[in-house]
């Protein structure tokens, strides 16, 4: 499966676009299935319909636990790196991991959820979300991780859109020198939620929290007595594995659906292949993302454990209790691989070389990045000072629709160039498209980054609502799965991604939906309408920017209201960076927002401004560009 040449990795390309069914089911058929599938890939981008392997019968957990508890019991899969590096670490083989899993498995069965069933997971990056996150695909429940970040309502929303019967929770999660309570978010939260019949509380840190009897149990409790081991559920192939919410540009957050089949076989295909993993060299990976987001789904969750990877899970944050946290743990795990966002590392690169170079990282081979645009002095400082000239750095281009990395660099065996994503891994066609739909084959000219044929790992709903997939996907651009970001090709085939074309702003890679933050705004007691857009910041890669028209309140009331509300809605994640009382918004004669104009005026380039005349109410441009400069 790993690609050891670019010559070899070039053969794979070319056949998976010749014949992406032998491809595909080769790749396949080296998984453990409890009954072999003969239909590869059926497909069709107008309903959306696609199926991977859909006669096919297995569990992902068998491919996780079971294989590897008979060829490598011993080794270890997981070593937990707690937010305070002074208490005790973890480690769990795949034996005890097998163990771990099954009483979980088996405690959610003695609660009556299985197969079918949606649980929330609101959890810290404790070693127990991951066993419940298996424990789940072991018995058949579909997973949604909700970041333990979010609000009581953004929490209670996707409980409700996933009818979860059960939320397993924790007392608190520690981020740094910080404490965040999470059970009694959930208890806020399930107010508004009549399906779920039973919490799992997690005593993380020991802070006390209400208990409601009946439906509230100790984590300890619900283990007690489990046995350590549990049968896999039989899967069809296209049976969901789990939902993971993200924002788009309209409406509330939408749940994307991957299924047990294609999600295992990509996951695993990306993963050796992009890292250049090796479990026999003694490798080590560490992926620094949230199980929370896509990232920590398919590259801790999943792909490495289906590769057999030994790998570092990590509790806390990149500064705590010191800017050389992540540099100290890769030195002490003796971590190979390395997965991070470029927010993370630009704001270690704010603190000098100094930090890194404190500690031994002669064992790294292969750096990561994910999530947004790396810009050049970043790359630069990543693969100088961190990787010392010796690492490649994988730019890593995906969504949590697509499952896994769709463009990249593979390991050390393909060109690299700053800022660019690189060359489509097998099995990833590429094309980018005008506005109007016409492929652009030039170089250097930007446009619609879509996908012409499916991968194993595709989006294969968005739960609730196939019609809103449908739409967000695949109507703009006929025949392709479109992913709502603007790119550029170069004389090479390399690709750069440049960014959303769309309403979504990244925000250290998280994502959200400018209407969605509008949303929350409008809420807010003392605000009459608003506008948000994102601007270029620094460290976070974008920063959300609101426009807020206030009514007679004082303006630093209703800016401080309409923060609020925003933290109370979605979470202190998508709190605004800034807020301008404004006015008034600059609107057309038809009434629509100018956005391009409030854009430019917050990243700070109001001289770009051009003719406003025409505006409804050219009077405010004049007024927005003062409440920025004030
Ligand atoms: C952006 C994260 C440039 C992009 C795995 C995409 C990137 C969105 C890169 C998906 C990259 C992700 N270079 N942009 N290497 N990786 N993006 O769903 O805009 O949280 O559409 O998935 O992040 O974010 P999501």
């Amino acid at each position: 499966m790993r690609l050891d040449s670019f010559a070899a990795y070039e053969a794979a390309y070319a056949e998976s676009v010749n014949n992406p069914e032998k491809f595909w089911g080769d790749i396949a058929k080296t998984f453990h299935w409890k009954q072999p599938f003969t239909k590869v890939c059926e497909w069709d981008f107008t309903t959306p319909d696609v199926k991977w392997f859909s006669d096919g019968v297995l569990n992902i957990t068998e491919n996780i636990l079971d294989r590897h508890l008979a060829e490598n019991g011993n080794r270890t899969a997981i070593l937990w790196e707690p937010n305070d590096p002074a208490d005790e670490r973890q480690s769990f083989t795949y034996r005890e991991l097998h163990g771990e899993v099954c009483r979980v498995a088996n405690g959610l069965k003695a609660q009556g959820i299985g197969k079918g069933d949606r649980v929330v997971l609101y959890m810290p990056m404790v070693p127990e979300l991951l066993f419940a996150v298996l424990a789940c695909a072991r018995i058949g429940a579909i997973h949604s991780v909700v970041f333990a970040g979010f609000s009581a309502q953004a929490l209670a929303d996707r409980i409700q859109d996933a009818g979860a019967v059960a939320v397993l929770t924790a007392d608190e999660v520690r981020r740094g020198a910080k404490r965040i309570p999470l059970k009694s978010v959930v208890d806020d939260a399930l107010h508004q939620c009549d399906s779920v019949r039973t919490v799992w509380m997690f005593p993380s840190t020991g802070a006390s929290v209400d208990w409601t009897a009946g439906r509230d149990v100790r984590w300890a409790d619900a283990i007690k007595g489990m046995a350590t081991h549990c049968p896999a559920e039989a899967m069809a192939a296209e049976d969901p594995l789990f939902i993971l919410y993200t924002s788009g540009s309209t409406g509330k957050p939408k749940g994307v659906v991957h299924s047990h089949g294609g999600y295992m076989v990509y996951t695993t295909y990306s993963f050796v292949n992009v890292f250049q993993y090796d479990a026999n060299a003694g490798d080590v990976f560490w992926c620094t993302a949230d199980i929370g987001w896509i990232t920590g789904h398919s590259y801790l969750s999943y792909g490495p454990l289906l590769a057999g990877a030994t790998q570092v899970m990590f509790e806390g944050v990149p500064t705590y209790p010191d800017v050389d946290r992540f540099w100290a743990a890769c030195a002490h795990h003796g971590v190979t691989h390395f997965y991070t966002a470029p927010t993370a590392i630009r704001a270690l690169m704010a603190h000098g070389d100094e930090p890194v170079q404190r500690h031994d990282l002669s064992r790294l081979k292969v750096l990561g990045t994910v999530g947004e645009p790396i810009n050049d002095e970043a790359w630069h400082w990543y693969h100088r000072v961190v990787g010392r000239e010796q690492c490649p750095v994988v730019d890593t281009f995906w969504q949590t629709e697509t499952g896994g990395i769709m463009l990249s660099g593979l390991g050390g065996l393909s060109p690299m160039k700053p800022g660019h994503a690189g060359l489509p891994l097998p099995g990833i066609q590429p094309v980018l498209l005008t506005a109007d739909g016409e492929e652009i084959t030039e170089t250097g000219v930007e446009g619609h980054l879509c996908f012409k044929h499916p991968w194993p790992s595709i989006i294969r709903t968005t739960y609730g609502d196939h019609e809103r997939c449908r739409q967000t996907y695949f109507a703009a651009h006929p025949g392709h799965y479109f992913t709502g970001d603007g790119a550029k090709r170069d004389a090479d085939g390399m690709i750069r991604v440049i960014g959303r074309v769309d309403d979504v702003i990244n925000v250290s890679g998280h994502r959200f939906g400018t209407a969605e933050i509008e949303e929350a705004i409008n809420q807010a007691n003392n605000v009459v309408e608003s506008a948000v857009v994102g601007f270029p910041h620094e460290i976070k890669g974008q920063g959300i920017c609101a426009f807020v028209v206030g009514t007679d309140a004082i303006d630093a009331a209703v800016a401080e209201e309409a923060s609020e509300s925003v933290v109370s809605a979605i979470g202190r994640v998508a709190r605004p960076d800034r807020i301008l009382v404004v006015p008034g918004l600059p609107k057309t004669r038809s009434g629509k927002i100018m956005r391009r104009i409030l854009r430019k005026i917050a990243e700070g380039r109001s001289s770009e401004l051009g003719d406003v005349s025409t505006l409804l109410n050219p009077e405010v441009v004049p007024q927005l560009v003062a409440a920025f400069e004030g």
